[in-house]
C-alpha cells in the first residue's frame, strides 16, 4: 500500500533525527526528495487515488516538500556551524588507527644474542659505570699518565680525574678487585670517544670479554672467539688474528673475519682485502693481574673487545654507522 503524506513526514523527521553528518542529510533528501524519492513518487502517483482526495494530497504533497526542503537546508546549516564552519567532520563511529607494535633496537637485540651465546659458554654479565675514574679507565689496565697509548682513545675529560669510559675494559679490574679467580665474565655496555663520521660516533657499544685460571692459553681465546663469531655469522666464517699492540694485553692481536659481504674475494666494504677487522684482544698483561693481587705465577687470561654496532652493520649490511642514533622509525622499523 502507498504511504500516506502523514506518514512519510513522520518517518522523514525521525530519520533526521538521526541524520549526524553532512553525507546523512544528503541521501535523506535524495530518498524524501530525489527524482526518485519518496514525495516526488507520491505526487507522480497522484492521478491514480480516487479523485476526491487528489486535491488535498497534492496540497499536503506540496507543503511537505516545502517543510522537508527548510528542514534539511536549516540541519546543514546547524552542522555546518557546529564544526566552526567547515566541512572536516569528526566522525566519532569510525574504527581507531592500528597502534603500531614496538621492538627492540637493532643494537639491544644484536647484544641480547651475545650475550647468549656467552651465557650458554659459561660466562656471567658483569656491569660497569660510564662515568668511570681514570684509575679504571687507564691506570689499572696499565696505562699510566703520560703514557702514548692515552692518545689511541679521544678521551672525554669530566674532571682531572673522571672520565667518560672509552671502553668496557675497566670492568675488568672492577670485577677482578672483587673476585678471585676463576673468572669468566662479558661486560656489554656504553663507551664514548670525541669522535665523528660516518664510522664513528662519539658514543657506541662494546662487548668486553674476561677469562681468568689456571692453564687460560691463547688456544683458548682462539676458540671462544671462533665460536663466537661463528654463531653470529655463520659457520664458515673464517678468523685471521694480526699481532697488534694494547698495554693491557701480552702479546695483543687484532681479530679479522673473512669479509661476510664477499666471503674473500674482495669487495667495497672490506676495502678489497677479503678480511674485515672486527675486534681486540690478547693474553692479559701480567702487570694488570698485580694492580689486583693475583698471583701471576698461577693464574693467566685473555681478554678481548668487540664494537656491537661493527658487528650489527655486517650482520645486516649497514653503510653508516650514525643510523643506529638517528631514531628514524623507517629505518628502525626494518629489524
Ligand atoms: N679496549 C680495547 C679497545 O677499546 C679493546 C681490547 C679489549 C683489547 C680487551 C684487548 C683486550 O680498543
Amino acid at each position: 500500500m502507498v504511504k500516506s503524506i502523514k506518514e512519510i513526514e513522520q518517518q522523514a523527521f525521525e530519520e533526521l533525527e538521526k541524520a549526524l553528518t553532512s553525507e546523512d542529510l544528503e541521501s535523506l533528501s535524495i530518498k524524501y526528495l530525489g527524482r526518485k524519492g519518496l514525495v516526488t513518487t507520491f505526487l507522480r502517483n497522484i492521478s491514480k487515488l480516487p479523485e476526491k482526495e487528489r486535491p488535498n494530497a497534492g496540497k499536503n504533497a506540496n507543503l511537505l516538500k516545502t517543510v522537508l526542503d527548510k528542514a534539511f537546508k536549516k540541519a546543514a546549516d546547524k552542522l555546518k556551524a557546529q564544526k566552526g564552519g567547515t566541512d572536516d567532520f569528526i566522525d566519532v563511529t569510525l574504527p581507531g588507527r592500528p597502534m603500531t607494535r614496538g621492538h627492540l633496537h637493532p643494537i639491544t637485540k644484536i647484544s641480547r644474542e651475545i650475550s647468549d651465546i656467552f651465557v650458554k659458554l659459561g660466562f656471567d654479565i658483569a656491569e660497569g659505570p660510564e662515568v668511570e675514574t681514570d684509575y679504571y679507565n687507564f691506570e689499572a689496565l696499565n696505562i699510566p699518565k703520560y703514557h702514548p697509548a692515552r692518545d689511541m682513545q679521544d678521551t672525554f675529560y669530566i674532571s682531572d680525574s673522571i672520565v667518560l669510559r672509552t671502553h668496557t675494559s675497566p670492568t675488568q679490574p672492577r670485577v677482578m678487585e672483587k673476585t678471585q679467580p676463576p673468572v669468566r665474565i662479558i661486560a656489554p655496555g656504553k663507551v664514548y670517544r670525541c669522535d665523528s663520521d660516518i664510522t664513528h660516533t662519539p658514543m657506541f657499544h662494546q662487548v668486553e670479554g674476561l677469562m681468568v685460571d689456571k692453564n687460560v692459553s691463547f688456544g683458548d681465546l682462539k676458540g671462544i672467539l671462533t665460536t663466537f663469531i661463528q654463531q653470529i655469522f655463520d659457520k664458515e666464517t673464517s678468523l685471521r688474528f694480526r699481532p697488534s699492540y694494547f698495554p693491557f694485553t701480552e702479546p695483543s692481536a687484532e681479530v679479522d673475519i673473512r669479509c661476510v659481504i664477499c666471503k674473500g674475494k674482495g669487495c667495497r666494504v672490506c676495502s678489497k682485502s677479503g678480511w674485515l677487522e672486527i675486534l681486540g684482544a690478547g693474553m692479559v698483561h701480567p702487570a694488570v693481574f698485580e694492580n689486583m693481587g693475583y698471583d701471576t705465577d698461577k693464574y693467566t687470561g685473555f681478554a678481548f673487545g668487540v664494537g656491537i654496532e661493527r658487528l650489527a652493520m655486517l650482520k645486516y649490511g649497514i653503510d653508516d654507522l650514525r643510523k643506529f642514533f638517528e631514531n628514524n622509525m623507517r629505518f628502525l622499523g626494518q629489524f
